[in-house]
Parts: C-alpha cells; structure tokens; sequence
C-alpha cells in the first residue's frame, strides 16, 4: 500500500502507535519482573495505568474519526521487545539487571515520544478535532514524564 497523503500517514501511524502502546503493557510488566530492585519495579508497575489509559485515548481517536480499530505491526517494537528478551536472559547481576531495565524502559519511551511527535503534527496540519491534538498531547505528556522518572533514577545513582 502506497501512502500519499497527510491523512493516510496519521492512520498508518496511529496504528502502529495502537500496537506499540498494548505491546508496551506486556514489555513493562517484563521489565517489572526482571527488575532486581524494589525502585525500578515501581517505575514500571507505577507507569501500567498509564499505559492503559494511553490505549483508551487511542480507541477513542479511533472512534473520533471513524475509523476501525486496527493495529500495525511495527519492526521497531518487534525489535526492542527482542533487544528486552536477550537483556533479561543474559544478565545475572542484580544492580546492572536494573541498568539494563531502564535503559529498554528508556528506549521505549522516546520511541513513543517520537511517534507522538509526528502525529501531533499531522494532526495539526490536517486541522484535526482539537480532542484529538489534546489525547495525543496527553499521551506524550505522560510519556515525557516515565522517561523523567528513569532519568532520574540514572542521575541518583551516578550521584551515590
Ligand atoms: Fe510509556
């Protein structure tokens, strides 16, 4: 399928963000397990309702639009979701298991800013609802603020 206009490029890319975002449930409660520390457990667990509520603004984008619920696969999240599987099964040592935790948790988290940032700004040149721009907004949002988290926790550590 070729995609030629502004419009097909946003709901390529919404799906795709769709499959990311419930792909991500699964990846944190992963990460939360491999966690050797109570501290990065909580990162993660801490950031599931999130997620979840991220996928309900994505159904109701959905539904805004009329357009039907599907995902997209896409090569990035198969790839960190590979990238997690090896970290998990290689490492032994519990303070560098919470290295390599957050470091995926990271990863994860541009990606999605990433992704909203191109959908933020097709949806503004396509004059989309402002409900629409808003839920993408909340989206990134809390994305920016997960990653702030695990920076934060980077810098702690660096600082003991
Ligand atoms: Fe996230």
């Amino acid at each position: 399928m070729s995609i030629s206009t502004r419009r097909e490029m946003f709901e390529r890319e919404l799906q795709k963000l769709y499959h990311a975002e419930i792909e991500i449930l699964d990846l944190h409660s992963d990460l939360a397990a491999a966690a050797a520390s109570d501290e990065v457990r909580a990162i993660f667990d801490g950031h599931e309702a999130d997620t979840v509520e991220q996928i309900d603004r994505i159904e109701a984008m959905f539904e805004l639009l009329g357009l039907e619920l599907r995902e997209r696969g896409s090569p990035i999240m198969e790839g960190l979701l590979a990238e997690k599987d090896e970290f998990v099964a290689e490492v032994a040592d519990g303070d560098l298991r919470d290295l390599d935790a957050i470091s995926i948790g990271m990863i994860n988290e541009r990606l999605e800013i990433t992704l909203l940032d191109r959908l933020v700004m097709l949806a503004d040149e396509l004059d989309l609802p402002n409900s629409i721009v808003e839920y993408l907004e909340a989206n990134r949002d809390e994305a920016q603020t997960a990653l702030g988290r695990m920076q934060q926790f980077l810098e702690e550590r660096r600082s003991r």
